[in-house]
């Protein structure tokens, strides 16, 4: 007998397709199919426990991630006791059923049904797309059909046109069954509903929008529609170039923080699709359009093939081997540490590496130059995170699974985009929120999640950019003041004293929504009532942004966002918690390993002797006990003259910090920069040394995602310069003169494991073995954590801080009387680097700066006007989109085009706790314009200049290191 009622008691190959999703319930039924005994849990379909059993049965129109529709009726089965030929998908089993699934009479219906949809499909599966890979030619062979009696010559669809228009797919509805599974794809998976079925009938037809192409519908290119087609009508173009793939890997995402799963499936070693992985814990097999399909930038023409040097950033480059690369490196930087001292040198981590390369890199800064002049680029998003909840709940990190949503009654979405920056995990959150949950969202903008389709309350909290702690101080104030805490939890779970001092201070009147109501801009009793929500609706969940962290009160604001969940009890189970949406793939790992200047891997201070103790035995070196230097401190030091060479692995700092021009002088100052990258980014232009990277798909390794979900990430073809990032880094402590000695990222792993408590169980065995682990992983969590703090905190008791609102001194006023916020769209990634080497750029060619129309009027200023945008330290020019989203006051830009210069005019106002900046509040004044800014100009001609210096690179014949 088999037993599939406890799903802990076996793994489902996820490459399997079970033909509906799994039911939840926890009574067993047990039935007998063409004989076999099963257990299953009551409300499984026919269809599922058949296939659990071993049993197919022939389907079209069902697929395991969506509800069953039942309408192709091939998956007909015979019930003992029942009449008829009942839809096996939407049947469910029930206690005592005998189940046959093969009789002559099924397999005569299976052929009728299957000759109807054949007699109105093109007959060219020898030279279709998909022969090979197509459900429809499986199940003719499966349902033994041989002939058509029909003939092809009745009414048909074979000459419907091919929709092209989407970069990434094509639409070819002469081969559309209308099994609707598309559709289904778009609503349950997706939630987009950009899809339809048009007409009835014979007269059925797919449609996208309103009757429109792909790409002028709302449709936003997840590719779940294409994944759903059980024919080729939705296809990916890349197999109709390529043709259908022979073999995968499976590896992990390397753009967002939700760490979705693919197969990477190949032909020989040519990439020709990125299929989301079943499999994978953080996406269930969904995916968005950058995972998907914008992975074309792996083989672009402008990747780095070959290192490269240069004396000054006024030659063009010269191109060498690794060797002489690596040496003219160490050189430079030996001979600028004996000149001007230890500290004189640095470097910085990525969150685009893996966990391995960035642990290694900081062990360079540590170990081989001999200093903590270590940071990462979390400095600019998420290190308020670390200090916020380190501060309060003793862990910097979310508390809990993507899933956990799913049992969320209140969402509460703080300064962050989910649906255009985590998209996949928007996509759950969406399914919650159609399933009942309320959601309030504290934005300056109206961001699309509010367009949800929803079955509880939605609530948008617009309110001022920088008075986020004003609001969640009026949140608080509320719980606190109409008796919404949770006593018990705050009893058992928190430090007394601090409680009450938090509780007296919250109480204050200057608290009270209707005393912070002109500050924040967002109206008392809405306030009141999303506290009333949050608090009192069952779960309450917040997840939050860089809208959050980076602000002069970043730190601050993480912090009130972690009372309010402790004083209302938030914390500790499923559907609660606290959840910093993370930005890059690895912002998680890179700050786990080790990146920022004060703390060793596992967030251990370097002023801890017993710490540092453990790492200079490994090590086998002195670690200095003084934290280094931040970023910020690192450029202010170059232009000092103090801080001369900077290793930077996979960051591109010109582009993505503030205040560019200050950048730019720090980058100029150096006396050796060395970048490691897979373009010439922005950094690289000021470089002297340029190592080529590896992209994620030609390397081995780990991320960690916002969940704490550490991720496999798997060799899919060999690096282009011959060297994972790992290997650079090695070779350059070697010449240096520190050994390591790593045959394998796997083997570093286990370093990493022996030194962070909270890795000690993690191995490159265990996570083939589980999938992935949520971090701790030791003896008392041997399989990881999925829910964080459930019995206490890893400081004991939750620390309640005050958190006093004090107004950002970027204020708008009479000179600059806007202010401008930044963000990022769903299509682009970031710096854009890679996404913009993409056919992603056909959605966002160019950022723009969104003004309300109110703000426009008053200028005289229309769509599509150039604008300067001016702020205290600097003037940028933009094209205008006059955009609704906005408050009136607050303007608007997306930082992927370096060309834009949307960080020439950011200032280096900062977090007060960790140097964050102030990305978020910008004062501004714009006005009409008719060229480029001064900054733009010299951008362009700069960067004009470095292309020229690249496509002029020389190759090695007259190299000497000097
Ligand atoms: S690609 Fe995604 S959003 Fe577009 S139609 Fe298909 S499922 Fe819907
Ligand atoms: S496009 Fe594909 S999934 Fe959609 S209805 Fe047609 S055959 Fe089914
Ligand atoms: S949601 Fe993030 S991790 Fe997932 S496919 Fe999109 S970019 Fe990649
Ligand atoms: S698979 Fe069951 S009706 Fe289509």
């Amino acid at each position: 007998m088999l037993n599939y009622f406890d799903p802990r008691e076996y793994r489902i190959d996820p490459n399997r397709d079970l033909g509906t999703p799994p039911a939840l319930s926890e009574t067993a039924v047990a039935l007998t199919i063409d004989g076999v005994e099963i257990h299953v849990p009551d409300g499984t379909s026919v269809m599922r426990a058949a296939a659990l059993a071993g049993i197919t049965i022939p389907k079209l129109c069902a697929s395991d991630n969506l509800e069953a529709f039942g309408s192709c009726r091939l998956c007909a089965v015979e019930i003992e006791g029942k009449r008829g030929y009942p839809a096996s998908c939407t049947t469910p089993v029930s206690e005592g059923m005998a189940v046959h699934t093969q009789t002559g009479k099924l397999a005569r219906l299976r052929r009728n049904i299957m000759e109807l949809y054949i007699s109105d499909h093109p007959l060219d599966c020898l030279t279709c797309p998909a022969n090979g890979d197509c459900e429809l030619q499986d199940m003719a062979g499966a349902v033994g059909l041989r002939d058509v009696r029909y003939g092809f010559d009745g009414a048909n669809h074979l000459d419907a046109e091919t929709d092209d228009s989407n970069p990434y797919f094509s639409f070819d509805p002469s081969k559309c069954i209308v099994c609707s599974r598309c559709v289904r794809a778009c609503e349950e998976v997706q939630g987009t509903f950009a899809l339809t079925i048009d007409g009835r009938g014979f007269d059925s037809t797919v449609a996208a929008g309103q009757d429109e192409d792909f790409m002028d519908s709302e449709c936003v290119s997840c590719g779940a529609c294409v994944q759903a087609c059980p024919t080729s009508t939705l296809m990916e173009k890349s197999v109709i170039e390529v043709g259908v793939p022979e073999h995968s890997v499976v590896t992990t995402c390397a753009y967002c923080g939700v760490g979705c799963s693919f197969k990477a499936e190949m032909k020989g070693d040519q990439l020709v699709r990125m299929v989301p992985y079943k499999g994978g814990d953080a996406n269930h097999g969904h995916s968005c359009v950058k995972g998907r399909f914008a992975f074309g930038y792996a083989t672009h023409k402008d990747r780095i093939k070959e290192p490269m040097i240069r004396e000054s950033i006024d030659q063009p480059w010269r191109a060498v081997s690794w060797e002489n690369a690596i040496d003219f490196a160490a050189q430079r930087l030996k001979g600028i540490q004996a000149e001007h001292g230890r500290e004189s040198i640095g470097g910085i981590t990525s969150s685009r590496c893996t966990n391995e390369e960035t642990y290694l890199v900081q062990k360079l800064v540590r170990a081989g130059f001999g200093n903590n002049n270590t940071d990462t680029c979390a400095r600019v998003c998420h290190s308020p995170t670390g200090y916020g909840l380190k501060t309060t709940i003793g862990e910097s990190a979310g508390t809990q699974t993507f899933d956990s949503v799913m049992q969320a009654d209140t969402i509460l979405v703080i300064g962050a985009n989910p649906t255009d920056a985590h998209p996949v995990f928007a996509s759950q959150m969406r399914r919650r929120l159609r399933q009942g949950a309320n959601l309030i969202v504290a934005d300056p903008r109206h961001i699309d999640l509010l367009d949800t389709a929803h079955g509880g309350e939605g609530l948008h909290l617009a309110l001022k950019p920088g008075t986020n702690v004003a609001l969640i101080n009026a949140l608080a104030h509320v719980v606190v003041s109409e008796g919404l805490e949770d006593t018990d939890f705050i009893a058992r779970r928190c430090e007394p004293g601090a409680y009450n001092t938090w509780r007296e201070f919250i109480q204050e009147e200057k608290n009270s929504p209707e005393a912070l109501e002109a500050e924040t801009g967002v109206p008392a009793d809405k306030v009141r009532q999303a506290a009333r929500l949050y608090a009192s609706v069952g779960n309450g969940a917040i997840y939050y942004g860089l809208g959050v962290t980076e602000h002069s009160q970043g730190s601050t604001m993480v912090m009130g966002i972690a009372n309010l969940a402790m004083a209302t009890g938030n914390l500790g189970r499923e559907g609660v918690g606290v959840n910093p949406l993370r930005g890059q793939n690895n912002v998680q790992g890179s700050c786990d390993m080790g990146s920022f200047p004060h703390e060793l891997p596992g967030y251990q201070h370097v002023g801890d002797p017993a710490v540092r103790e453990r790492f200079e035995n490994l090590w086998h070196v002195k670690i200095d006990d003084e934290p280094g230097l931040r970023i910020p401190n690192m450029f202010d030091a170059a232009i000092a003259g103090h801080f001369r060479a900077l290793y930077v692995q996979g960051e591109d700092i010109a582009q993505s910090d503030p205040n560019t021009q200050h950048v730019e002088q720090a980058l100029t100052s150096l006396d050796c920069l060395i970048v490691q990258d897979i373009f010439l980014n922005e950094t690289a232009k000021y470089a002297h040394v340029l190592l080529p990277g590896a992209t994620f798909l030609e390397k081995n390794g780990t991320f960690t995602n916002a969940e704490r979900r550490i991720n496999r990430v798997r060799k899919v073809m060999a690096p282009i310069a011959g060297k994972e990032d790992w290997e650079v880094t090695q070779d350059l402590a070697n010449a240096l003169g520190y050994a390591m000695n790593y045959s394998h990222p796997s083997e570093i792993m286990d370093e990493i494991a022996q030194l962070t408590p909270t890795f000690t169980g993690v191995s490159y065995a265990k996570l083939d073995e589980l999938g992935s682990i949520q971090w701790p992983c030791n003896a008392e969590h041997p399989d990881g954590t999925p829910t964080m703090h459930e019995v206490d905190f890893p400081i004991g008791k939750g620390h309640f801080a005050v958190t006093e609102y004090v107004a950002t001194p970027e204020r708008s006023n009479r000179r600059y009387p806007l202010l401008l916020t930044t963000g990022r769209i769903l299509s682009q990634y970031n710096v854009g680097a890679q996404t913009r080497r993409t056919e992603n750029s056909v959605w966002h060619s160019e950022d723009v700066l969104e003004i309300h129309p109110s703000d426009a009027d008053l200028r005289g200023i229309r769509d599509g006007d150039w604008l300067g945008v001016s702020s205290r330290v600097g003037q940028t020019v933009l094209r205008c989109r006059i955009s609704e989203r906005m408050l009136p006051g607050v303007v608007y830009t997306t930082f992927h085009h370096p060309g834009s210069g949307a960080n020439v005019i950011t200032t280096d106002s900062s977090d007060w706790a960790t140097n964050c900046p102030e990305y978020k509040v910008t004062a501004v004044q714009v006005e009409k314009v008719t060229q480029p800014s001064a900054w733009q100009k010299h951008f362009q001609s700069f960067d004009r200049r470095q292309h020229d210096y690249l496509e002029h690179s020389s190759d090695e014949s007259n190299f000497a290191i000097k």
